[in-house]
Order: structure tokens, then C-alpha cells, then sequence
């Protein structure tokens, strides 16, 4: 089922968008080397919970920690723990906050110390794709024209998209329709519509679109090992346009 929202339920929303943003806008100043994933992870936490929210992800479907950090080849869902970041890694951090009745999504990928052109590259071709996705939505368009956006940006560079893994709608539940695939045909889908709220995040690979999950369940990493990039907004239809709930 499709929940449109009202204006007063996106002006709440802001709430726990904004919270998000926050949260990972601080933890941006904590990445370097020598880090641990687990320490990020405590500190999103405490920052969520002091400011009245809730990790979003933390017991979705028995996940362990409040964020997901996942390193280089690592796609989504890694699991902060005792690992240090090092310099030339690249890592996505994945964050979700529940805040007065709803929840904001936000991801983006970090480069920790200098990395090689290579990486910089994807990250920055990865953004680009998120940007070229929001730039569709608008009530006239479809979810097609979002997904052929952020796949055209991607493959025009030699990328691969991930295709297991989607964005989707949010609201008062973390995962709501419509599923926002980061690949697909422009005209076709849903039509976008007043109220809809959903998050766009491309996961693009070096390498191989294939991705397999690591043994603890969760981590889902490339199955060449090659580098994989991944940035997320939440993003509301208000007026017929695009606005970005979970903007700095
Ligand atoms: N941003 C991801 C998503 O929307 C993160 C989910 S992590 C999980 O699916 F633990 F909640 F699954
Ligand atoms: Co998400």
C-alpha cells in the first residue's frame, strides 16, 4: 500500500530528517584513521538518543548497531564493530532515525585520509547519480525516470548498479512502497504523486553489479571484492516538486 503523506505529516518528518543529518554531519568530523567503525556507531547512537530519536536500524529485523558502516568493497548493511578505518578507505555511512512518529534515511560515502583517484572518482559519479535521480522527481514523472537517471550516470561512467538492493518509500515505517530501483526504463512505473516520500540510493560498483552477503548475515559485499559507493536522501513531493528532507 502506497501512504501519501500530508503537508503537516512532511513538515514532521523534517523532524527526524533533519535529526539524521545531523547526526551524520558529526560523525564526518570523527572519520580518520585509526577510528573504529564500533566507536562511530556509539556515537550516532548517543547522538540520536539525546536528542529524543531512536536508531531506526537497530533490531530491524535483528540488525546489531544504529548505523551501517560499510568499507570498500562492503556495499550496505556492514556491521560497525572493533575494525579500524584506515587511510585510502572509502566508507559508507548509513544512517536512520525515528523521531516523533517518523523516520528519516540518509547515506554517504566517505573518503578516509587521501584515496586514489579511482575511488574518488566512483564516489563522487555515485553522488552525482543520487543528484540526477532527485532531479526527476517531480509530479508530472515517474519512478521509471528516477531509476533510468541514476543508471544512465552510472553506466555512461563504466559502472555497475546494484540491483539487489532498492531504494524505497518511508514514513512512520522505515521501508514503505514505492521500491526506488536504480535501474529501469524512463516513462514507465508509478506516477509520482503529491505526498510521496521515499528515499533514492544508488549502490554503484567498480566492478561487477553482483553482490553476495557475508556470513554474519548482513554485510553484502561485491562479489569481485572490487569498490562499491553509496549515497541516500530522503525526499518528499511538496507543491509537485522535489524537497530533501534529510539535507544539512
Ligand atoms: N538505508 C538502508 C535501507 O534503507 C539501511 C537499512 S539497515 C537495516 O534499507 F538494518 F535497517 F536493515
Ligand atoms: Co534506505
Amino acid at each position: 500500500m502506497l501512504i501519501l503523506k500530508t503537508h503537516a505529516e512532511i513538515e514532521q518528518m523534517k523532524v527526524s530528517s533533519k535529526l539524521t543529518a545531523l547526526v551524520l554531519k558529526s560523525l564526518e568530523k570523527e572519520i580518520f584513521p585509526g577510528v573504529t567503525t564500533g566507536e562511530l556507531d556509539r556515537l550516532a547512537e548517543s547522538l540520536i538518543k539525546e536528542n529524543g530519536g531512536k536508531p531506526s536500524f537497530k533490531g530491524y529485523r535483528g540488525y546489531p548497531a544504529s548505523i551501517c558502516a560499510s568499507l570498500n568493497e562492503e556495499v550496505v548493511h556492514g556491521i560497525p564493530g572493533p575494525r579500524k578505518v584506515k587511510e585510502g578507505d572509502l566508507l559508507k555511512i548509513d544512517i536512520g532515525v525515528f523521531k516523533d512518529g517518523f523516520h528519516g534515511d540518509v547515506t554517504e560515502t566517505y573518503a578516509v585520509g587521501s584515496i586514489s583517484s579511482e575511488a574518488k572518482r566512483l564516489k563522487d559519479i555515485t553522488e552525482k547519480a543520487l543528484y540526477a535521480g532527485i532531479d526527476k522527481v517531480n509530479s508530472e514523472n515517474r519512478i521509471g525516470d528516477i531509476s533510468s537517471a541514476v543508471q544512465k550516470v552510472a553506466e555512461d561512467e563504466g559502472y555497475t548498479v546494484v540491483r539487489d538492493f532498492t531504494g524505497h518509500g518511508i514514513g512512520r515505517n522505515l521501508h514503505e512502497e514505492p521500491q526506488v530501483t536504480n535501474f529501469g526504463k524512463a516513462g514507465t512505473g508509478m506516477r509520482l504523486k503529491e505526498g510521496m516520500v521515499f528515499c533514492i540510493e544508488p549502490m554503484i560498483n567498480m566492478g561487477t553489479a553482483e553482490v553476495e552477503i557475508l556470513n554474519d548475515h548482513w554485510t553484502v559485499v561485491t562479489k569481485d571484492r572490487k569498490l562499491s559507493a553509496h549515497y541516500e536522501h530522503t525526499v518528499a513531493i511538496v507543491n509537485g516538486k522535489a524537497e530533501i528532507l534529510t539535507r544539512y
